[in-house]
């Protein structure tokens, strides 16, 4: 088993904030995040797969093939986009570096084909990033 990871990256922006919490609560909790004018970042988007070499190519995945999928399937979605206005999975659902990993597993995974996924990490900044291995427990 041989695992590669291709990396892209977008800038998307965000805000943190339930409407259903008073303006101090959101702050108390989501910080900064909770700004009302929005605020963005730089993602690195590292998308791992696993599987044994193809005898004929010896490639797990062609990592052009990949990159192609990551650009249709986040960047074209996610890059230059306000994620809680412009992306409908983000509608009700936070749009926190947590859960746009998991989308992007749902967006990644269908289009891969002779191996599996194995990680979609997402870095947010230089000192966060969250990994997603597809376990919903
Ligand atoms: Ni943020």
């Amino acid at each position: 088993m041989v695992y590669l990871t291709r990396r892209e990256y977008f800038n998307g922006a965000h805000k943190l904030y339930k409407a259903d919490w008073s303006p101090e609560k959101n702050v108390e909790v989501f910080g900064k995040c909770a700004n009302k004018h929005f605020h963005g970042h730089n993602f690195d988007v590292f998308v791992t797969v696993k599987g044994n070499p193809d005898p004929d190519t010896g490639f797990v995945i062609n990592a052009h093939a990949l990159s192609k999928i990551m650009k249709r399937e986040i960047v074209e979605r996610l890059d230059h986009k306000n994620f809680n206005l412009d992306v409908p999975e983000f509608k009700n659902i936070m749009g926190t570096s947590e859960n746009v990993a998991i989308q992007i597993w749902k967006w990644v995974e269908p289009h891969l084909e002779g191996c599996q996924l194995h990680c979609v990490k997402l870095v947010e900044t230089e000192n966060i990033y969250v990994e997603y291995f597809g376990e919903e427990k």
